[in-house]
């Protein structure tokens, strides 16, 4: 089953006929995204390009007569409601739904505290987007919930608004996140990313035809992240010039993008994997679907995000997607196609 087919259903939506007076739900969605180029590196300072992605995120808010907070997860199979701080189960164990549901709870209670009172709400979030898979779809359910909050209580929130809103509620999820995919799901587009610069959108006039292979592997960023840090106090000697190398490979990857130099941006995603696969940070599933992919004539392919299974991404001749998509298919992954996209955090209905 190709994951591209999943569909969101988010029950009715409101429809224009209704009384403008009356508060209706609101939909927002936000972009996933995938990392082209960098991961690990960005960690110690170097430079990395991220993407959105044409599969989105979707929250629908509507306002409640009580004061409850009440969350569903379509994707996750949870519901149930916070009120006056205590948490009760609809469906689904417990413990994980209060983990789960403990940043969306973070993004609603700052929305209020921007709108200045507490109300009772309902918000349900649906996705396209594979969980703990690499694809930022934590920082894309955050971004489209304080979106479909904020304009639900017709509070002004720009976008630099909801980018912080949304880092906060991944500090819940991810420990210390670099903040990139906040970023990238707020603002959309292509983004360079650095931790002592920030973000600086990079002009990508090119289509980058991507095929996503999921490995079905769920994965911790946090232990992946770990995994390298202790290879790095290792062999410091070794990982310093891999860490040079890294920052190359991207900014080599910058006029690649600019010029539309496809070719060379597939052998930049080979130098990069092989970096990363000297951290420690692939595994079987992901080789397999990286040589899978590599065979069926894809111009580059790499791990992307974390490693240690979650996704796979590879660079594809538009003529030769079909073929890609079915070598990583018989290999045991879950391919889809996926186009970069400039569309940030939007309202879909109000
Ligand atoms: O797999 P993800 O989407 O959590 O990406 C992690 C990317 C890292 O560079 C490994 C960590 C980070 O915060 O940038």
């Amino acid at each position: 089953m190709l994951l591209a087919t999943t569909q969101v259903s988010l029950g009715t939506p409101p429809s224009a006929s209704q009384n403008s007076d009356v508060y209706m739900g609101v939909i927002a969605s936000a972009p996933a995204k995938v990392i082209l180029l960098g991961e690990h590196f960005v960690v110690y300072g170097e430079p990395a390009i991220v993407l959105a992605i044409d599969k989105r995120a979707y929250a629908k808010a509507e306002l409640r007569q009580d004061k409850r907070l009440y969350l569903r997860s379509a994707n996750l199979n949870f519901s149930g409601y916070f009120e006056n701080g205590i948490f009760e189960i609809e469906k689904g164990d417990i413990k994980e739904a209060k983990l789960k549901f403990a940043p969306l709870k973070l993004v609603v209670e700052k929305v209020l505290e921007i709108y200045g009172d507490n109300v009772g709400l309902d918000v349900e979030v649906n996705s396209t987007v594979p969980v703990a898979a690499g694809l930022g779809s934590s920082a894309a359910v955050a971004a489209a919930v304080a979106a479909s909050v904020g304009t639900l209580l017709n509070v002004k929130l720009p976008k630099e608004t909801i980018f912080h809103i949304s880092y906060e509620a991944e500090k819940i999820v991810h420990g210390t996140p670099s903040g990139v995919d906040p970023a990238i799901s707020t603002f959309g587009g292509t983004l360079l990313f650095q931790m002592d610069t920030g973000f600086k959108p990079l002009d990508v006039k090119t289509d980058v035809p991507l095929v996503i292979g999921y490995t079905g592997v769920r994965r911790s960023t946090r232990v992946q992240i770990a995994k390298v840090q202790k290879v790095k106090n290792k062999y410091p000697r070794v990982v310093e010039p891999m860490m040079k190398t890294a920052r190359e490979i991207v900014l080599m990857a910058i006029d690649a993008l600019k010029e539309g130099d496809l070719e060379k941006l597939g052998d930049l995603m080979n130098i990069n994997h092989a970096l990363l696969c000297g951290l420690g940070v692939s595994d079987e599933s992901l080789e397999s679907l990286i040589n899978a992919a590599r065979k069926a004539s894809a111009l580059g392919a790499k791990l992307t995000g974390a490693g240690g299974g979650g996704c796979m991404i590879a660079l594809v001749q538009n003529e030769r997607i079909e073929q890609v998509q079915e070598a990583i298919q018989r290999s045991g992954g879950t391919p889809f196609m996926a186009k970069k996209t400039n569309e940030g955090v939007k309202i879909e209905e109000s």
